[in-house]
């Protein structure tokens, strides 16, 4: 008998499970938990619906549905076709599947790999329609109107366990809608967030400049934190103005799309989120000057206005073109953050540039911000001891699969 489980995942970038969970406890779910790579929580459905809309951190948000143990393969595919499917989804949704390997999995024998597992599961989902219904779903990657995924573990009485979840989002969360331009090595939008909030960055007492600011992340995500703007407000412009056009795969799963009472306290939300947009867009206007992006590449500059402007920002966010070895602080108190090129996946050039700009930026920050703090986010970990300041903290973060440093100075 397959156990059905009334909890929620949400996933997020390593290293920021800690600060989802508070995110998660302070939006209203009843018990939240940090495991690798995201938080389990228990709520009632519509908390769930807010940490969709409101989550800054969360990369997406899953419900579980089911746990069953498998020995091999072949067992996933019938222990699979034992589900009833058609109490997930209609026959007519389009679907999509992920299977990934937790983290205890070392040995695989029984399995060859996950995108084979994958296969095993979308054969026990055609076989189970085509059995019941005499016609099969279609598989779609792009926009399905249901999608799974299936986590395997170390099992306890077999060898492996399966968890089954519905991904509740579609789209990731990180992808607010404002990501417009093409830059090389942009930073995740819910890891910008995350680094703002770990190192603390205040807006009412301080300014905050992005000396290397790229696509603009920083910036932007800083502005929809001080002026308290929810990270899905482009979305639900979008989709106030079109509702034929379903945005989260959740708006599809009828267990929850047949519950009124909590469609319209989504909908609320949606006229609430309209709200507080525009109340943070008016405040933002009062704090011109204090959120500054800089670079010294043209071509990144452009890209950042072009973001800027989608995300509803231009005109509220200053952007200037200057070497960051060249800046001064934007406000009487500032938070110098910057996100370096580190060598993986920029081509900025040999060893002995990144370690000027690295040891230039600490003697900069020396001489020009004393008195001010410097947050710096780099995946090159060498680079770190070349800028020759003592950190007042440091923090392990994966920006994807690299393991990433953030260093923290307080400038005296
Ligand atoms: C890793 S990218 C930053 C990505 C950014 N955080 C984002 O989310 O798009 C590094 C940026 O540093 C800029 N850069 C490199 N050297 C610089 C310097 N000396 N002064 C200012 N910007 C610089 C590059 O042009 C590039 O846009």
């Amino acid at each position: 008998m397959k156990k059905y489980r009334f909890e929620y995942f949400a996933s997020c970038p390593t290293g920021i499970e800690e600060l989802l969970t508070q995110e998660i406890l302070d939006l209203g779910a009843k018990t939240a938990k940090a495991v690798r790579g995201g938080v389990q929580f228990e709520s009632f459905h519509e908390i769930a619906l807010k940490v969709i809309l409101y989550s800054r951190l969360a990369s997406r948000v899953f419900k579980y549905l089911y746990n069953f143990e498998v020995n091999n393969e072949k067992d996933y595919y019938l222990e699979a076709t034992d589900i009833k499917w058609k109490s997930l989804m209609d026959v007519n949704n389009t679907f999509r599947l992920t299977t990934i390997f937790g983290d205890l999995l070392s040995e695989r024998e029984e399995f060859r790999n996950s995108q084979f597992a994958n296969l095993k599961l979308k054969d026990a989902i055609v076989d189970y329609f085509r059995h019941h219904e005499g016609i099969r779903p279609s598989v779609a990657r792009d926009y399905p109107d249901v999608a799974f995924l299936a986590r395997i573990d170390r099992g306890v009485e077999k060898p492996y366990q399966v968890t089954l979840m519905y991904d509740l989002c579609g789209d990731p969360l990180n992808q607010r809608g404002y990501r417009l331009a093409k830059t090389e090595a942009p930073l995740k939008e819910n890891l910008a967030a995350a680094i703002l909030k770990i190192a603390k960055w205040n807006p009412e007492t301080e300014g905050l400049l992005d000396a290397m600011c790229g696509s603009g992340t920083f910036t932007i995500e800083a502005a929809l934190m001080a002026a308290n703007i929810p990270p899905s407000y482009l979305k639900v412009e979008r989709y106030l103005k079109n509702s034929n056009f379903k945005l989260w795969t959740f708006q599809n799963y009828p267990w929850l799309t047949k519950d009124e009472l909590l469609m319209e306290n989504f909908n609320k939300m949606l006229q609430e989120i309209t709200t507080q947009t525009e109340d943070g867009l008016a405040r933002l206007s009062e704090m011109k000057g204090r959120i500054v992006g800089n670079d010294l590449s043209e071509m990144s500059l452009i890209s950042a206005r072009e973001n800027l402007k989608k995300a509803k920002l231009d005109g509220l966010i200053e952007l200037t073109h200057k070497d960051a070895l060249a800046l001064k602080p934007v406000t009487e108190k500032c938070l110098f953050i910057c996100n370096p090129p580190y060598g993986e996946r920029l081509e900025y050039g040999e060893d002995e540039k990144l370690k000027a700009l690295y040891k230039g930026l600490g003697d900069h920050w020396k001489h020009a911000f004393k008195g001010h703090r410097a947050a710096l986010f780099t995946g090159n970990i060498e680079m770190l001891k070349v800028v020759g300041l003592k950190t007042s903290k440091r923090h392990i973060l994966h920006n994807g699969d690299i393991e990433c440093r953030l260093a923290e100075y307080d400038l005296y």
